[in-house]
């Protein structure tokens, strides 16, 4: 016995209100569709059909490598859509797993358990249901008096006391793939919708029906308006925190915390409040994060402190500390012990070992050596206005406050520059840069400023 899938993901998500298909809406960084796939991975990807509707080309794009998509040119409802997957599917699958791609909570356990009860069982279809408090828009399950299946009615088709069924079809099912087929064929369109409803093939298939009741109701949670959507994140969220605290990772307050699906964090590192881990973000052992960081696709070894701190693809090296306010963007590397302060933001920069920018900087298309010292409120001049030019700061270098380098530039190893400097040209190492107006006194100027002021106000400077 061979077993195969269709997903169904070719609806128009008509209730999501949105330009964008339904099932590549995202879910813990994810799009929809690909949660999907992830429960059925133990089928392999050459037996699984994805049903997309004609605008789905993005589909492909995010299913597993290998697996099939077969396109529903005309929406005309779940049957019709199982019939095209039906006829994409390779030839030597028997039994034939029905998902719906709009189910992301979807698990592999439960895939796996479909089918067993249905080998086991022998039956025509065996279909997952669930009992819920509120079934609002899903099919509900009739039985017979002896609790055998009998069909699904769909809520907008259902009488009130069909209403009042708690059971309903999560629209997950393996099927006798020859009687699926033939059922499907005298499926007929009468209903609110005018659409050939797969869950009508199930009286047609000429053998009993199964049905699995899954005992956790949210895993068959289907996503049809923006509501659903936050249900479904507000789940994946809880799992996803549920197991890195399970690996060791401490959460004062998880329901503030918000990751990606394939975030990896560290033992003993602690995640404060306001902390967002999207994309790749890998996080070290030891760390503390947030409160209020938001890091993208960003790296951070262990041992390091960010707080306040935004971060898109950057590098955090080993016992570096960061923010409060800081914005890295793409292409900074922090080496190890690196520290980047209060209000700086950071691009293309490489920052040594040890060294710091801890005020009022911005550092952009820069490389700063190992245990140099960045004074408050220096900024890298990287764009002429046509191109971007690098600053090159050496090691063990000084810079003073308000320091202003006009790249293309060098800073020696050991130099240092004055406060307030515009450093438009090279500092050899070691030597003292500086770069601005000598000053000079007016000695006695506020008294005679004052007594200047005073005359004006009384009018005696008037004819003076
Ligand atoms: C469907 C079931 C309902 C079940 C619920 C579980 C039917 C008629 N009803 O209702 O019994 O309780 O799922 O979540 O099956 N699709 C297509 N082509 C189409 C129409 C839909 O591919 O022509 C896809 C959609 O993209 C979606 C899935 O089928 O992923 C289910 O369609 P949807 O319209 O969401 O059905 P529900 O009203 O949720
Ligand atoms: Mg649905």
């Amino acid at each position: 016995m061979s077993t195969g899938a269709i997903v169904l993901a070719a609806g128009h998500g008509t209730r999501m209100r949105s330009a964008l298909p339904k099932v590549l809406h995202p879910l813990a960084g994810r799009p929809m569709i690909a949660w999907v796939m992830a429960a059925l991975a133990d089928i392999p990807a050459p037996r699984c059909v994805v049903v997309v509707g004609p605008e789905g080309e993005a589909v492909p794009g995010v299913i597993p490598d290998g697996a099939r998509v077969a396109v529903q040119e005309e929406r005309l409802g779940t049957g019709h859509a199982t019939q095209v997957g039906l006829a994409a599917l390779p030839a030597e699958v028997t039994t034939v797993v029905v998902a719906c791609g709009d189910t992301p909570l979807l698990r592999p356990g439960l895939i796996r358990a479909l089918v067993e009860e249905h080998e086991r069982g022998g039956c025509a279809a065996t279909m997952v249901t669930a009992i819920l408090d509120d079934a609002a828009a899903y099919g509900r399950v009739v039985r017979d008096a002896a609790g055998l299946v009998v069909r699904v009615v769909e809520a907008r088709d259902a009488s009130p006391s069909e209403l009042a069924i708690p059971e309903i079809n999560a629209g997950l099912y393996a099927f006798d793939r020859r009687a699926l087929d033939a059922a499907l064929a005298g499926v007929g369109r009468d209903n609110a919708q005018g659409e050939v409803y797969l869950p009508d093939a199930l009286p047609l298939l000429g053998g009993p029906v199964a049905a699995l009741v899954s005992p956790d109701a949210d895993v068959v949670h289907g996503v049809n308006t923006r509501v659903d959507l936050a249900e479904c994140e507000a789940v994946l969220q809880d799992r996803l925190r549920r197991e890195l605290m399970l690996g060791g990772v401490t959460m004062p307050d998880p329901t503030r915390v918000w990751v990606d699906a394939g975030v990896t964090v560290g033992q003993d590192t602690v995640l404060w409040p306001g902390t967002m881990l999207r994309g790749g973000t890998r996080v070290g052992a030891g760390c503390e994060i947030g409160p209020d960081a938001v890091l993208a696709d960003t790296v951070v070894e262990d041992g390091a402190r960010l707080v306040s701190v935004h971060a898109h693809s950057a590098r955090v090296g080993p016992g570096c500390q960061v923010g409060p306010f800081a914005y890295l963007r793409p292409g900074t590397v922090l080496a190890e012990g690196a520290k980047v302060g209060t209000y700086v933001e950071t691009k293309n920069a490489e920052i040594g070992p040890g060294a710091k920018v801890p005020h009022l900087s911005y550092m952009g298309d820069v490389s700063i050596g190992a245990g140099s010292n960045i004074g408050a409120g220096n900024i890298t001049g990287n764009y002429d206005g046509f191109r971007k030019h690098r600053t090159e700061i050496g090691a063990g270098v000084k810079t003073g406050s308000d320091c202003v380098f006009v790249a293309p530039v060098r800073v020696g190893d050991g130099a240092m520059t004055g406060a307030g400097s515009i450093i438009t040209g090279d500092v050899p190492d070691g030597a003292l840069g500086i770069a601005r107006a000598r000053q000079s006194n007016i000695e006695g100027f506020s008294a005679k400023a004052a007594a200047r002021a005073a005359r004006a106000a009384t009018g005696h400077d008037a004819g003076a």
